[in-house]
C-alpha cells in the first residue's frame, strides 16, 4: 500500500501581535506569570478585515505554491470561529484562490479537534482515489473577555497542507487512539463572540484525554514512548505541551531529564509562543515548527502526534518523516513572516479586540489593515465581501 500524508504545509497569523508582557503591564500581573507560568511570549491579534477566510487563504496560498493546484479535489475547511450557519467558509477560499471547480468544498467543527477529522477524511479520500490531492485548511481567531484568566492564551493562526499519496515531508500511519467525552470544559454558544472556559477543568481533561487516547493508541499498535523522535501537542499555551509531555512519559515509567523531557517538544513550540493558541490550526503549526526549527536530521523518525478538542475528543496518532523533506518545507517564508510582524500597544489591542461587524446586515467598509494578501473588504446586502491583494 502506497504511503499517505502531507505534502506540503505552511501557516499564516496576522500581520499585528500584542506582546504578553505588554498584556501583564495593563493588568497589574508580573510578566513572568505569562512568560514562565504559560510559557507564552507574543500573541497574534485579528485586524479589522481578516477572518478565518483571509487567514487561511493566506497559509493555502502559501501551500500550494509548491504543489499542482489542479490536482485538489476536495478543500476540507476545519474551524471552530465559523462566519456563517450554513455557508462553508472553505466556498470563500476556494474562489479567491482559483481551485478547480470540480472540487467538494466542506468546514469541520469539534473545536480544535476539527483539523484532525480533516486529515483522516482525507486520507480515506485519496485511499479510494489516489490520484487526488486534497487541500486542509485549519483557521481561528481564539478570543476570551478582555481581563478574563484566558486573555493571555488567546491567538490567531491559520495552517494549510495538501494530503496525498507518496507525500513528501510526513506519511501518517495508520493507527489512531481515540477518546471522546461529554464535557463542558470550553465552548462558545451561537449567541458569544468570546469562548466560554472552565480553564482548570479543560486542562484536566486535556491531560485526561492525552492518557486515554495514548492508552487506546498504543493498544492497538504496540508503540511505546521511545518509538517517537519527538512529540507535537495541540497547544493551547506551551506550559500545558510540557505537562503533557512529562505525564506520557511516567504514564510509560519512562525516566528522562528535565532537559531530555524539554528537547521532545522545544522545537515544536518556537511558533505557537509567537501567535498563542490557534484552535484547530495549533497542532499543525506545532508540526511546521517542529520541521522547520529542528536542527535534527528527522528523516525516518516517528512523530507522535496529539489532537485535542474541547467537549470533548482527542486522538493520538503519529507519522513518519519522509527523506529529502526539507526541500517540501516553507521554512524561511515563516521566518520572515514572523520578522516582519507589527508589535500592537495596549491600547491598539483593545481597538482591535472591540472591532465588530455589523450584525444587522447593513453595509460595511472595513478600516484598511495589512491582512496579507487577502481583504474582507466588507459586507453588502448580508453577504461577506473578499477581495484577492494581488
Ligand atoms: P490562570 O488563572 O492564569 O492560572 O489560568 P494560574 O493562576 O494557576 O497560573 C498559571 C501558572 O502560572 C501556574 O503554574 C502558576 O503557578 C504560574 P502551574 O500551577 O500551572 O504550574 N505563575 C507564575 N509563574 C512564574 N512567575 C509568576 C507566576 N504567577 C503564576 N509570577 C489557564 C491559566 C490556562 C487556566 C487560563 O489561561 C485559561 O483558562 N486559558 C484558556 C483555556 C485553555 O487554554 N485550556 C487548555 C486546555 S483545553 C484546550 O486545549 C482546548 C482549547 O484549545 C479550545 C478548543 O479545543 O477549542 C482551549
Amino acid at each position: 500500500m502506497s504511503k499517505i500524508g502531507i505534502d506540503a504545509i505552511s501557516f499564516y497569523s496576522s500581520h499585528y501581535y500584542l506582546n504578553l508582557d505588554e498584556l501583564a503591564r495593563a493588568r497589574g500581573i508580573e510578566p513572568e506569570k505569562y512568560s514562565k507560568g504559560l510559557g507564552q511570549k507574543r500573541m497574534g491579534v485579528a485586524a479589522p478585515g481578516e477572518d478565518i477566510v483571509t487567514l487561511g487563504a493566506n497559509a493555502a496560498k502559501q501551500a500550494l505554491a509548491k504543489a499542482d493546484a489542479t490536482d485538489i479535489d476536495t478543500v476540507l475547511f476545519a474551524t471552530e470561529s465559523g462566519i456563517d450557519q450554513s455557508k462553508a467558509a472553505g466556498t470563500y477560499l476556494h474562489s479567491l484562490l482559483n481551485l478547480p471547480k470540480n472540487c467538494r468544498v466542506v468546514e469541520l467543527k469539534q473545536a480544535c479537534y476539527s483539523a484532525t477529522a480533516a486529515l483522516q477524511m482525507a486520507i480515506g479520500l485519496v485511499l479510494r482515489n489516489p490520484r487526488n490531492k486534497v487541500l486542509v485548511v485549519a483557521s481561528d481567531i481564539a478570543r476570551y473577555g478582555l481581563n478574563t484568566p484566558g486573555e493571555p492564551t488567546q491567538g490567531c493562526g491559520a495552517v494549510a497542507f495538501i494530503v496525498s499519496t507518496n507525500p513528501r515531508i510526513i506519511s501518517i500511519g495508520e493507527y489512531s487512539g481515540l477518546y471522546s467525552e461529554d464535557v463542558m470544559d470550553f465552548w462558545r454558544p451561537n449567541y458569544r463572540d468570546e469562548a466560554l472556559v472552565d480553564g482548570k477543568f479543560s486542562a484536566i481533561i486535556y491531560l485526561k484525554s492525552l492518557k486515554e487516547s495514548w492508552l487506546n493508541y498504543q493498544a492497538k499498535s504496540g508503540l511505546n514512548y521511545d518509538d517517537h523522535a519527538f512529540y507535537c501537542y495541540h497547544t493551547p499555551l506551551s506550559k500545558l505541551v510540557e505537562k503533557a509531555n512529562k505525564k506520557l512519559a511516567d504514564i510509560n515509567k519512562i525516566k528522562l531529564t528535565a532537559d531530555e523531557l524539554l528537547a521532545k517538544t522545544k522545537d515544536s513550540l518556537c511558533y505557537s509562543k509567537e501567535i498563542g493558541n490557534s484552535y484547530a490550526a495549533a497542532l499543525y503549526i506545532s508540526l511546521a515548527s517542529l520541521l522547520d526549527n529542528s536542527t535534527h536530521d528527522l528523516t525516518d523518525k516517528r512523530i507522535g502526534l496529539y489532537s485535542y478538542g474541547s467537549g470533548c475528543v482527542a486522538e493520538f496518532f503519529g507519522g513518519t518523516i519522509e527523506p529529502n523533506y526539507k526541500a517540501a518545507l516553507d521554512t524561511a517564508h515563516h521566518a520572515n513572516f514572523l520578522q516582519n510582524r507589527q508589535s500592537l500597544t495596549y491600547a491598539e489591542y483593545e481597538e482591535f479586540y472591540n472591532f465588530t461587524l455589523p450584525t444587522d446586515g447593513s453595509n460595511f467598509e472595513t478600516p484598511a489593515y495589512d491582512t496579507g494578501d487577502f481583504k474582507l473588504v466588507g459586507i453588502a446586502n448580508h453577504k461577506r465581501i473578499y477581495q484577492s491583494e494581488t
